[in-house]
């Protein structure tokens, strides 16, 4: 097996951390390339053992190509919204920049959130913010155990990663109709995900427009996922934080949970609805070194 020239953020693969919070930017500054400088510079900065959270940064793909870094070839922002089966619509709201922030505790979370939107203000605005929480362990607010089917912590590097180095990270925010939801029993539930709620088995008769059935990765390929819950009692969902090498990858699945493949819409849809969605590159760790090393030697000088 040959060596890896890179590797992903260390965030994104920093596992049981409770408390999450994304935020998205939109660029006020003329100047993109400094813009981003400054950006990978100051996150570059904030990757440390002692804040108590880690960070991984995301760039809107066209502005990475944009200033001229290596990006992954082709690769694109949500820009159109998703039209679905029966007027389901997969909202596009893609902004310049992601941060997503996890810790231990909501305290660092906050802090280290409130430093980047305080030192990145002079060049974003933020347009986005997402507090996600853990619930009960591993599952969603649907109640059901939620990642599973991930890549371990061993496997999920390669995975992930592109063949150019990086990776395309999709968040959506889904909000949950609970009421809606909790109204089904059990065994509807079940048949809706794919899979049993208390033991989390796969079930024997998939149902074709579970949404186990309508994203199986033996048809779309491996990803990694990093779902939170987010939310208070009268208002939540899903916040879905994917990680994959392609953004096919994804939006195939997108497309295919919409009833656009195939003309199945995924029966999770009628419960939960998206209302925000945009595509970042996630550059390699190995950029956030060499923005490091930039700074120290800046310092030196
Ligand atoms: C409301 C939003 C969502 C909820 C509550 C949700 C929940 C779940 C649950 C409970 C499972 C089964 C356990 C597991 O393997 O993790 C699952 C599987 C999966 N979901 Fe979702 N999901 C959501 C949205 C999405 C979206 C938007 C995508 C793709 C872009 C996606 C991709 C997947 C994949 C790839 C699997 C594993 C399928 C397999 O067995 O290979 N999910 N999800």
């Amino acid at each position: 097996m040959g060596v890896m020239s890179y590797s992903p953020q260390p965030a994104i693969l920093d596992f049981g951390t409770s408390q999450h919070t994304y935020l998205e930017f939109d660029l006020i500054s003329e100047d993109k390339t400094a813009a981003i400088d400054h950006l990978l510079t100051l996150v570059a900065t904030s990757v440390s053992t002692k804040t108590g959270a880690v960070i991984a940064v995301g760039v809107r793909p066209e502005l990475w190509a944009e200033i001229g870094e290596e990006a992954i070839p082709g690769l694109e922002g949500f820009n159109d919204d998703l039209l679905g089966e029966k007027g389901f619509v997969m909202p596009a709201t893609q902004h310049d920049i992601a941060l997503w922030i996890h810790g231990a505790q909501r305290d660092s979370v906050f802090d280290l959130s409130r430093k980047m939107i305080r030192e990145l203000a002079a060049v974003f605005t933020l347009a986005e913010s997402t507090d996600g929480w853990v619930y009960q362990h591993n599952r969603d607010l649907t109640g059901f155990v939620d990642g599973t089917e991930n890549p371990s912590p061993l496997e999920a590097p390669a995975i992930i990663a592109a063949a150019t180095g990086g990776s395309v990270l999709l968040l959506q925010r889904w909000k949950h109709e609970a009421d809606k939801w909790e109204s089904l029993d059990v065994e509807r539930q079940e048949a809706v995900i794919g899979r049993t709620k208390d033991t989390d088995k796969e079930l024997e008769n998939l149902p074709e427009n579970s949404h186990v059935a309508r994203t199986d990765q033996e048809d779309f390929g491996d990803m990694l996922r990093r779902n939170t819950a987010y939310g208070d009692a009268a208002n939540h969902g899903t916040m879905f934080v994917g990680v994959a090498a392609e953004r096919s990858i994804m939006h195939t699945m997108l497309e295919s949970m919409a009833g656009i493949t195939h003309g199945i819409r995924d029966a999770l849809t009628f419960f939960s609805h998206p209302e925000t969605g945009s595509y970042y590159y996630l550059p390699p760790a190995e950029r956030l070194q060499q923005a490091l090393e930039a700074a120290d030697t800046e310092d030196d000088e």
